[in-house]
């Protein structure tokens, strides 16, 4: 059944809990309709697939400084983009990155595509990375699952498949709890949510905003989900 409500709790608590990282815009200059740069977006999203948050800030702070917009960055020396990601690893997000820049540059007038079907068309970016660019950047309602969003909706629907069969019964799930708008704020408030309260080890389930949702919490253990097939 679908769950609007879920999803204006949810941004509730974003508006008020949600983490100050440098590739985003608050929630409140979002209701004013400042957006997220989509070139800063589209950088901390590649960035984020195999690192973490805090490994992450530093390394989004170093290039857009350097290249702020992604005209800058498709200009750069390979070398040099090569020599700033040294440290963050999986080296191959490095060299898409300026294969991206230089396509989005050539093909698109230096600015991002607003659909789902032409970022994925981009070097380096997939299904995760190119919902969450759509949603965070241009608002469109994409489902956006990561480790983080699997986790929060398997509790709060005890989603009795285990992982990945699970994936397109969480993708329905997500898109059924989804709210007409802010997509992009309610794609980070679930990645929030999952990393501050809903955590996979000893989850703070007192202060969740979707506690008296949560079958989860109400039917059994929470860290008995997300169901995990054996390897
Ligand atoms: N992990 C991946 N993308 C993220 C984002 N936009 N905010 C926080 N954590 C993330």
């Amino acid at each position: 059944c679908p769950q609007p409500l879920l999803g204006q709790k949810l941004l509730d608590w974003y508006d008020r809990h949600h983490r100050d990282l440098p590739w985003r815009t608050t929630p409140a200059a979002h209701a004013k309709g400042e957006r997220a740069d989509p070139y800063r977006v589209w950088l901390s999203e590649i960035m984020l697939q195999q690192t973490t948050v805090e490994a992450v800030k530093a390394y989004f702070r170093k290039f857009t400084e350097r290249w702020p917009t992604i005209t800058e960055l498709s200009a750069a020396d390979p070398d040099d983009i090569m020599k700033a990601w040294a440290g963050l690893g999986y080296y191959s997000r490095a060299r898409n990155l300026k294969k991206c820049a230089d396509l989005v540059v050539a093909a698109h007038q230096g600015k991002f595509p607003e659909s789902e079907a032409a970022l994925k068309a981009l070097p380096g970016i997939g299904d995760y990375t190119a919902a969450a660019i759509a949603s965070i950047a241009f608002d469109i309602p994409a489902a956006v699952v990561d480790g983080n969003v699997e986790r929060v909706i398997s509790r709060v629907f005890t989603v009795e498949t285990p992982l990945p069969a699970a994936k397109p019964e969480i993708r329905e799930l997500v898109a059924a709890t989804m709210p007409e708008a802010r997509a992009g704020d309610f794609a980070q408030a679930m990645m929030d949510l999952g990393a501050t309260i809903c955590t996979p080890k000893r989850p703070v389930c007192l202060h969740c905003p979707l506690r008296d949702d949560c079958l989860a919490l109400r039917q059994t253990d929470p860290e008995r989900y997300p169901l995990k097939a054996p390897k």
